[in-house]
């Protein structure tokens, strides 16, 4: 939520324009109702910003074009105090002197009370924002210490909330201070030049080395170094590492979307995280987990904490992880857990699951479980984001960086890494499914060329998507493990369709959802294998036949192979065969194309969508 660039460079015509602007391009991801860019010009530091998406800011500076300058900081924002308009787009002036500006991720929470004393003190105000409350006490700050990262920290130890900060001033050219709480802010390090950015993609096209800091830190850059210290003053150090991934990977390629790149990068996604975490028996080794085994072997339940996507994915992995490891597992939206009293002890194991790493309300409830004493173990897709750091053990997904705000490798990249996890408990404790997990390991590693194929035969749900882009709602049904796909295929066209779309448990269709059943209604159908224990199979054929009696459009999801479901399918989708828990890593795909094409054929953007954000970085 918010994208944050610095930089501070050689004195090279525009470099730093430059640097900001692409460093905005990539993160504009994170929010895109406005954007702006400051740049320190001789005794002033000059500022441009223009509501709604880059290519307005683009514009306004093609058209005025700005000077020539090392030092600059940008911000694209996703609106919290004040609408997105040019007052309140970023960066914001302190003082009325023009010569300090601030950027900033994150909400003020004691905004109102500092607002209302400058407000008494003759301090005028230009935006509605909680940022510019910052501006002002910075500028104030600087009058009296004439330092900028001493004003900082005077600051700083006023403010209440959650932020990211990033300050230039004229009279210190070829600085810029950051200071970050509980919002996210990494550092790039180059030769004569240093980044700073909401995450590597902003500086990617120029570095791959990079600093990560801790919570409560401020860091201070030139073109020659990177001087971390703690709010208090205390010298401090970042934690460097090596990004594996290069700016290509953060492109198109040539694809009409970042979601349709995304959909056709999954089998590598799937593989990837699959990878590495076998010996040369097949045992499942994950030393990055470094919880002390015996407590691993402990546990006496386990609690998923997400949001969005990543919610639906742990509740697909919870059939699997209490099948295979026999430890009863809730899964919980993350905003939820924290203000409910949960029972959680020292014996509970907290999974987060995030693929920024930084959404504030799975950060509070990761935080929120360490105070009641529990383990917590982070499934990500960030390195060096702020929940894996404030959790006790980490399992990265390496799905590479995921752009579009509709999330879709990443998603099944955390199917995947939820399923190491649970085989490694159950390797662990021992009992029937631990001499079972090397063979589901081996199934596990075939699903990437299923994903493949399946995507290969995509034609037909495009046309379908196309030959829906003016239905005004579509349901979606699964059981099992199919359930919680019919959520997530709804959710998907939700987000970027802008259609009213409900999943629905295919058992509870009968206890109230199936009076939505109108001729003509669109339901997709997830069905389980034929395989599937207790009959699940033919249940669900069931629903179809029930459902298509009362005149709904059935689009079926359906094994090869399963001849059942085609009397009573208006269109039949198929997915190669996987064992039962293992389908919804093939099921999801149709969806997700289906969403994409339709969203597509609307004409709207489909990486974008409207009054979304990629990562949410408010409670
Ligand atoms: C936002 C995004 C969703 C995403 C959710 C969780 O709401 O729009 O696409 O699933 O955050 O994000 P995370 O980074 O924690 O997986």
């Amino acid at each position: 939520m918010c994208g944050i660039v610095g930089y501070v460079g050689p004195n090279i015509d525009d470099k730093a324009l430059t640097v900001v602007m692409e460093g905005l391009a990539r993160l504009e991801y994170r929010g895109y109702d406005s954007a702006g860019v400051a740049l320190i010009n001789g005794p002033t530091v000059d500022v441009r910003k223009r509501a709604g998406k880059l290519a307005n800011l683009q514009r306004a500076i093609q058209d005025v074009p700005m000077p020539a300058a090392n030092t600059g900081i940008g911000h694209t924002r996703w609106a919290t105090h004040g609408g997105p308009t040019d007052e309140n787009a970023h960066p914001h002036y302190g003082g009325s002197d023009g010569k300090l500006a601030v950027i900033h991720n994150g909400i003020i929470e004691n905004f109102h009370g500092l607002r209302t004393k400058l407000i008494a003190e003759g301090v005028q105000f230009r935006s509605e924002t909680d940022t510019e409350v910052v501006a002002h006490l910075l500028a104030r700050a600087y009058q009296e210490v004439g330092d900028l990262t001493k004003a900082m920290r005077t600051v700083v130890a006023h403010l209440d909330g959650a932020f990211t900060l990033l300050a230039v001033h004229a009279d210190e050219p070829g600085v810029v201070v950051a200071a970050r709480r509980n919002s996210p802010l990494v550092v790039g390090l180059g030769e004569g030049e240093n980044f700073l950015g909401s995450d590597v993609a902003a500086f990617i096209g120029y570095t791959r080395e990079a600093l990560e800091l801790d919570n409560d830190q401020i860091v201070t850059i030139t073109a020659d170094e990177a001087v971390v210290t703690g709010f208090d003053g205390t010298p401090a150090q970042g934690k460097s590492f090596h990004v594996d991934w290069d700016a290509e990977a953060a492109e198109k390629g040539g694809h009409a979307s970042f979601m349709e790149k995304e959909i056709l990068e999954q089998p590598l996604a799937v593989e990837a995280t699959l990878l590495g975490r076998t010996d040369a028996d097949g045992a499942l080794v994950l030393d990055e987990l470094r919880i002390p085994v015996e407590h691993l072997r402990s546990v006496n339940k386990i609690v998923v904490v997400a949001c969005g996507t990543a919610f639906y994915s742990g509740m697909t992995a919870k059939y699997a992880i209490e099948h295979w490891t026999r430890i009863p597992t809730e899964v919980e939206m993350a905003h939820e857990f924290r203000y409910r009293d949960p029972v959680v002890d020292k014996r509970t194991l907290v999974v987060s699951i995030s693929q920024s790493g930084e959404t504030m309300d799975t950060l509070m409830a990761v935080k929120h479980a360490r105070e009641l004493g529990a383990q917590t173990i982070s499934i990500c897709n960030t390195h060096g984001a702020t929940i894996p750091r404030e959790s006790d053990a980490v399992l990265y997904t390496h799905a590479g960086p995921e752009i579009a705000v509709a999330s879709t490798k990443a998603f099944t990249a955390q199917i995947t890494a939820c399923y190491v996890l649970g085989l490694y408990l159950a390797q662990l404790r021992g009992g029937s499914y631990a001499d079972e997990a090397q063979q589901v390991m081996r199934e596990l590693h075939a699903i990437p060329e299923k994903i493949s194929q399946l995507l290969g035969q995509m034609d037909r749900v495009r046309e379908i998507a196309r030959f829906m882009a003016d239905t005004r709602s579509v349901l979606f049904l699964g059981r099992h493990v199919g359930f919680p796909i019919a959520l997530e295929g709804a959710l998907k066209l939700k987000e970027i369709a802008y259609i009213h779309a409900e999943g629905f448990a295919a058992g509870e269709l009968k206890h109230g959802p199936i009076a939505l059943i109108e001729p003509g209604q669109p339901v997709f159908i997830v069905v389980p294998g034929p395989d599937t224990p207790h009959g699940l199979h033919g249940k669900v054929v069931s629903n179809i036949q029930e459902i298509r009696a009362r005149g709904a459009r059935t689009l079926v999801i359906a094994e090869e192979g399963d001849h059942d479901v085609e009397p009573f399918a208006d269109e039949v989708i198929r997915v190669p065969q996987a064992p039962p828990l293992l389908e919804p890593l093939l099921t999801i795909i149709p969806l997700q194309v289906f969403a994409c094409e339709l969203a597509t054929a609307k004409g709207l953007d489909v990486d974008q969508p409207r009054n979304l954000a990629k990562s949410v970085t408010v409670e």
